[in-house]
C-alpha cells in the first residue's frame, strides 16, 4: 500500500475513535443530566407527597394552600385524608391545622366548615376563657367579642351626637363615631324613602354604663343567661362607638321588629351603607350571643358587602381577611 494512502487511512481511523469517544461522552452527560433531574425531583415535596399517596390534585392543593414547614409537618406523618378535606374548607388557615385536627377528635359530630368557623373564631374555646386585646387602631375593621376586649379607658375620637329625630332619649344620649354616623345618615334616608322609619335606641356606651348593665342582668337572671344577652364591660361592641341598636318608629318592640319588613329591608341593604348585622340568627355557636336583630355594626362598605356576599359573621370576617 502506498504511504499516502496507509496515512489516510490512519487519520481516517483516529478520527472515527474520536468521534466514537466524544458521542459516548455526550450520551454520558445526557444519561448523567437525566439521573440528576431525577435525583432533584425526588427531593421535592410534590414527589414526597406522591409517594405518600396524595393525588396529584390534592398535591397541588397542599402545596398552595401551606408552607414548607407544613407540609413537612403532613409528610412526618401517614396519609390523613382528613388534612385534605380541611384544606379544601374556604376559611382554611394554615397555622390553626394542628387545632382543627385536635379540636375535630373531640368534636367529630360538626361539620368541617364549623370546626373551621369555630377554630378561626377562638370558639373552640369556652367564652371569655382566653383574653385578647383588640387593636383598636383597625377603627372600624376593629374587633371587640368573647375573647377580644377594649380597654376601660377606651374612648373613641369624634362622637356626634344622634339627632333625637333618629333617636330616641335625651339630646347627647346616643352617639356614634363621626364617619359612622353619616353612614347612619345615608341608610336612614335609604330606608326612610323605602317607606320606613328607623329609631336608635342605644348607641355607644362607656366601660361603666355596660358594666351597669351586665351586672344588672346577672342579678336578675344569673351569669349564664346574662351572657346570652349582654357583654361583659370591656368585650362590648357598644364601646366602640361603632354600634346602633335600632327598632322602627311603627314596630318598637323586639318582637315586632323582628317580624317588620323594615328588618327585612335591613337585612338586605344596611351593608351598602357599610352596616351588618352582628348576632344573627343561626350564629350564637360564632358570636356567643343569642340572635339580636336590633344591634347593627359599622364596618365600612368594603367589609360589609363581603359578610353579606358570603354571609359569615364579623368574627369569621376578622379571621379570615384581617387576623389571617
Ligand atoms: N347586647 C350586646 C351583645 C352587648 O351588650 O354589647
Ligand atoms: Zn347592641
Amino acid at each position: 500500500m502506498p504511504k499516502t494512502k496507509k496515512k489516510k487511512l490512519k487519520n481516517k481511523k483516529s478520527a472515527s475513535k474520536f468521534i466514537g469517544i466524544f458521542c459516548i461522552f455526550i450520551f454520558l452527560i445526557i444519561v448523567g443530566l437525566h439521573f440528576y433531574k431525577d435525583y432533584q425531583y425526588k427531593q421535592t415535596n410534590e414527589y414526597k407527597l406522591l409517594e405518600k399517596g396524595y393525588t396529584k390534585e390534592e398535591v397541588a392543593m397542599l402545596l398552595t394552600k401551606n408552607s414548607d414547614q407544613t407540609i413537612t409537618a403532613i409528610l412526618n406523618q401517614d396519609k390523613n385524608d382528613l388534612i385534605i378535606e380541611l384544606v379544601k374548607e374556604k376559611y382554611y388557615l394554615e397555622k390553626n391545622l394542628d387545632t382543627y385536627l385536635s379540636f375535630q377528635k373531640v368534636q367529630d359530630d360538626e361539620t368541617l366548615t364549623d370546626i373551621v368557623a369555630m377554630v378561626n373564631t377562638h370558639a373552640n374555646n369556652k367564652w371569655y376563657q382566653l383574653s385578647l386585646k383588640t387593636d383598636s387602631s383597625k377603627k372600624e375593621e376593629m374587633i371587640v367579642n368573647k375573647f377580644y376586649a377594649l380597654d376601660e379607658n377606651y374612648t373613641p375620637e369624634n362622637l356626634k351626637n344622634i339627632s333625637l329625630d333618629y333617636s330616641y332619649g335625651e339630646e347627647g344620649e346616643n352617639k356614634l363615631i363621626s364617619y359612622a354616623y353619616d353612614a347612619f345618615i345615608d341608610l336612614w334616608q335609604a330606608a326612610n324613602d323605602a317607606g320606613f322609619y328607623l329609631m336608635v335606641t342605644s348607641s355607644y356606651r362607656n366601660y361603666q354604663e355596660q358594666k351597669e348593665i351586665y351586672e344588672y342582668r346577672k342579678e336578675t337572671l344569673g351569669e349564664r343567661k346574662a351572657d346570652e344577652t349582654a357583654a361583659r364591660p370591656g368585650n362590648s361592641e357598644h364601646q366602640t362607638g361603632l354600634v346602633i341598636d335600632m327598632t322602627s318608629k311603627t314596630e318598637p318592640s323586639d318582637k315586632e321588629f323582628k317580624e317588620s319588613s323594615a328588618y327585612n329591608w335591613l337585612k338586605q341593604h344596611a351593608y351598602e351603607f357599610g352596616f351588618i348585622e352582628r348576632y344573627p340568627e343561626g350564629k350564637t355557636y360564632i358570636t356567643g350571643y343569642e340572635p339580636e336583630s336590633w344591634h347593627w355594626r359599622y364596618v365600612g362598605q368594603n367589609a360589609a358587602k363581603i359578610m353579606h356576599d358570603e354571609n359569615i359573621t364579623y368574627d369569621e370576617y376578622y379571621a379570615y381577611y384581617i387576623e389571617k
